[in-house]
């Protein structure tokens, strides 16, 4: 392994902001995660982000940055990436943030009933050959529903047509309400509500390259409860 991934795995373990459940615990529920996240690990009662397959976490850690009184988890399965943001957490003293290494496909044994608020899903693998490892497929869906509060919203953004029509059946087969769905966000941006438009302007690793390609992003929320 490249040298400068042991020194970031090494470093990781010393953080106590980054969690790597071990297989074996997530499997047999020993990691005592699930239901603790707030008392355990943010030691307050302010609502749960999640930012799955977050890569660096820019998202993570840029709404953390806005919305001090929300607590927010990155979760990807790769470490190496995953330190970017943990240490850029550490060096300024962010402390809304945590990360979780581990695949999402767990992420139901790992947070207990409605212990989460919210779900951002960036620039998520669009798997063109493997439609149920897509993150917005049922199989995962599924799984959100079991630890999102009734109303939580889901936040899709892509760069993928792939993705983005899959996505776009899943919501019409399964009756997701769906409050938000453009192909053209920075089209349409100017349209949408503060709030939002404020969320919308962070960009990841991949959104960056994404666009200098010349990719259009896509963007959509919807509840699934
Ligand atoms: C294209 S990258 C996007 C990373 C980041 N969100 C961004 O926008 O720059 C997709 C990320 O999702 C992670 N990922 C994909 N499927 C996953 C899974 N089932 N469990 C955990 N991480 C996953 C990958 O490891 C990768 O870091």
């Amino acid at each position: 392994m490249a040298k400068n991934k042991l020194f970031r795995f090494a470093e990781m373990k010393k953080m106590d902001h980054v969690f790597e459940p071990a297989m074996d615990d997530i499997k047999n529920d020993k990691t005592g995660y699930n239901g603790n996240w707030r008392k355990e690990v943010f030691k307050n009662e302010n609502p749960i982000v999640l930012e799955l397959g977050c890569g660096k976490g820019e998202y993570a850690v840029g709404l953390a940055k806005k919305y001090p009184n929300k607590n927010f988890i990155g979760v990807d399965i790769k470490g190496a990436r995953m330190y970017v943001g943990a240490k850029q957490c550490e060096d300024e003293g962010i402390e809304n943030v945590a990360f979780l290494r581990t695949k999402v496909d767990f992420i139901d044994k790992l947070f207990a009933e409605d212990e989460v608020d919210e779900i951002w899903l960036t620039f998520s693998d669009p798997q063109p050959n493997k439609p149920n490892k897509r993150l917005t497929s049922k199989i995962f869906v599924d799984r959100y529903r079991k630890i999102l509060k009734e109303g939580g919203k889901v936040h899709l953004k892509t760069d993928s047509d792939v993705l983005f029509e899959s996505t776009e059946e899943q919501i019409k087969e399964h009756g997701y309400d769906c409050s938000f769905f453009t192909w053209d966000l920075y089209r349409d941006i100017q349209e949408m509500p503060d709030d939002i438009h404020d969320i919308l302007h962070i960009k990841t690793h991949y959104e960056e390259l994404f666009t200098q390609r010349g990719h259009q992003i896509k963007y959509c929320q919807f509840r699934i409860h």
